[in-house]
Order: C-alpha cells, then structure tokens, then sequence
C-alpha cells in the first residue's frame, strides 16, 4: 500500500495518515470537512462532462452533488477500505443504512437469504424484507452443517455476525465463504464487534463488510454512521443505491469517524485488556452460570475465534442465577456501568436484564466495558453483584 511515496502498512498508519490528501494544507494536522451540498463548474460544457457517478479509482475525480459524494466522506472511505483489505468503501448515514442497502443490492422479490441469529440483518430482514417477498432463514450460525441445509437453489445472500449478538457465537468466515462461493451465493458480514482491526474477513473470502460507525470506530458516543466495504463492482452498485436512496454519511460525522480512526488502535488494546479481566473475573463469581465472550478459553469456540480473529473487543453477555428482579436490582445499583443501549465509547454501558427462556429464574445480561479503570469497574461489578 502506498501513498504520497511513503510505504508504511501498519494499521495504525493506515488509521491516521493513509489516504489523506486534504491534511497538511495550510499547515493543518487533520482533515477539513468540506461542508458543502454541491460543486461549481466552470463551464456548462465541463458539467455536462461531470454528469453521471464517478469513483474514486475513475480518473479526474470530481464532485457534482453532495448526495453523491464529498471529499471528507471518501477519505473516511479509502481508510475503511485499506483496513480491511478491500478496493473500496461505502459510507452510509448509519449502520442500518449499510445493512438496508447491502440487502436492497442484492435481493429481488422471490430471492432467498440465509441470516444468523441476534445479528442487525436478521431484524431488517425477517421484519421488513418479507413484506417485499423475500424469504430468509435464520440460523445460529454456529455448525456449517445449518448453512448448508439452510442453501436453496434461490439462495443469494448469506449475512453472517461474528461474534454475533447477545450470545456472541462465531461463523466459520473461510468455511461459510467456500460454501457460497461453490454455490454462486453472495456473502456479508457485519463486522462491528470486531472492527477492521481485529477481524479481517474479506482475508477469509467475505464479499461484503459492513460496520456501524456508531460503536467502536467512532469511539466517543457522539455520532450515527456506517461503512461498506468490498471490490470496486460492489462499491460501484452500492454508491449508485445510496445516491437513489439518499443515505450518504453527513461530512461532519465523517471527520468524527476519521477522529475516531486516529485512536482507534490504542482504545482496542484497552478495550481487549479490560474486556478480558472482566470475563475473567465475572465467570469466577459463584452466581454467574455463563459469560458470553470469545475471548475466554472456556467459550466453546475460542479456537476458531483465535483462528479467524486478530483480537478481541469488551461487548460481552451473562448468565446469572437470579430471578430477574435480583438481576435488576444488580443492574440499577452499578454506578459505573450506565442503563443504555449502545457501545463502544468511554462509558461503561449495561442494558436491563431479561429472564433467561428456559423456565428457570436464570437472567441474561448484556454489557460493554468501556475505558473506565478497570479495578473500578471490577469493584462497581463486586459490589452489585451482593443484590443477587
Ligand atoms: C452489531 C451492530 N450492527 C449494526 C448496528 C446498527 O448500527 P446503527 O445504530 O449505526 O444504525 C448496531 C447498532 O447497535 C450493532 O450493534
């Protein structure tokens, strides 16, 4: 990878200076956000030969209509792309956009998708998409044989999260990826809980990767984003849809997004660091059954998540042995972990409990460990789990 005749390929470049072409004028360290909803021609001749979408890799780029594209979005665009490994990328208003428009692309009324349990697409899918005769199957995701029952003849799609949602199991990326490829299927991934710089699937055959810049590539809790990334065929169909449907990330998110990149590498060690102590810590406790993070050896596919993944992330779930009243008191007395949906930046964030679905008094637990300090937050945790 190279630019501006340097050669340097760390993620950490990549996150702060790749593809930036914009910083460095008039003496300025970051990139300038071009707030601007359209671009001037000098000629009506010259706007005439403008007409129509052009991509970044076309030459003589130029801008026409901010729906279409903006400078500060692509810059965001490329950093996406080179992270995970992809020609391109697509920058969307949020990551239900991304997803919306990665299903929009590739599915027709009488199409079939295959979609994994708890994850973002599986929602937009099954409560939406049906209403325009598309029919999806939903799988845990976590055994190939259910991908491959799961294959019709009319099957395009195969959307996979790993680790997916609530339960945090992982798909099998280069297994699922070989599967759909022998049968002319396309497949997706979100790959949020991991970013760009702990999960590279597209080195593992995935077509698409979809992320929401809300959560860890943000960092700060302050914006509403997502990305796409993939070949430049993609990327060209994806730029076209998001011009029709309207959902172009607003430059001002992007300079966020590209503020988030620069200490990306240096939050996800922590994040990883404190995710794991309080995995560690949490699955010792008497009244927890289960933690759900695959980051700990005693998670039943912790070998295919050091496999397939570079590292690991602080979004995890549990178990405990308590009615749901008990749980609740546990979560509302934490004076660290705040009540609110969401991850990925400075706060430590719990959402409320709900009865496990076997019958028992079981509850489960989703919760993000954020950049608080972590002997704190064991002692938060410590001193409410005493309600259980
Ligand atoms: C894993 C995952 N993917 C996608 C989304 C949707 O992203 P957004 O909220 O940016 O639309 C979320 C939101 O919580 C998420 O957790």
């Amino acid at each position: 990878m190279e630019h501006d005749g340097m050669a340097f390929t760390s993620d950490e470049w990549i996150c702060a200076h790749y593809a930036d072409d914009y910083s460095g004028q008039k003496g300025s360290v970051s990139t300038p956000i071009f707030q601007s909803s359209t671009h001037i021609f000098d000629t009506c001749e010259e706007m005439t030969a403008r007409r129509g979408l052009k991509l970044p890799f076309e030459s003589e780029r130029t801008y026409f209509y901010g729906r279409q594209g903006n400078p500060t979005v692509e810059v965001l665009e490329a950093k996406l792309a080179a992270l995970e490994r992809a020609d391109g990328g697509v920058c969307f208003a949020s990551g239900m956009a991304a997803i919306a428009s990665v299903a929009m692309y590739l599915l027709r009324p009488g199409d079939h998708a295959i979609v994994v349990e708890h994850s973002y697409a599986a929602h937009f899918l099954t409560g939406f998409l049906t209403d325009y005769g598309i029919e999806t199957t939903v799988v845990a995701g976590t055994s190939m044989d259910e991908f491959t029952v799961a294959v019709r003849p009319n099957t395009r799609l195969i959307y996979l999260e790993s680790p997916s949602g609530m339960v945090y199991g992982l798909q099998d990326l280069a297994a699922v990826s070989e599967l759909a490829r022998s049968r002319g299927i396309l497949t997706a991934i979100d790959n949020t809980w991991a970013t760009p710089l702990h999960q590279k699937p597209h080195t593992l055959g995935i077509d698409l990767v979809v992320h929401s810049l809300s959560k860890y590539i943000g960092g700060h809790s302050d914006i509403i984003g997502g990305a796409v990334t993939g070949s430049w065929d993609h990327v060209r169909e994806l730029v076209r849809i998001r011009s029709q449907y309207g959902g172009i990330l607003h430059p001002q998110e992007s300079y966020l997004a590209l503020r988030g990149l620069r200490t990306l590498p240096v939050r996800m060690k922590l994040h990883q660091h404190n995710g794991m102590k309080v995995a560690e810590h949490l699955s010792r406790h008497p009244r927890i059954v289960t933690v759900n993070y695959p980051g700990l050896e005693s998670h039943p596919q912790h070998e295919l998540a050091k496999r397939q993944m570079l590292g690991f992330s602080s979004l995890m779930s549990m178990v405990m042995d308590a009615p749901a009243e008990r749980s609740r008191a546990f979560v509302n007395n934490l004076q660290l972990f705040k009540i609110a949906v969401s991850w990925g930046g400075y706060e430590s964030l719990i959402i409320e409990p709900r009865q496990y679905g076997d019958g028992s008094r079981r509850s489960h637990v989703r919760f993000y460990v954020g950049q608080d300090n972590l002997d704190d937050l064991l002692t938060d945790l410590d001193e409410s789990l005493k309600l259980l």
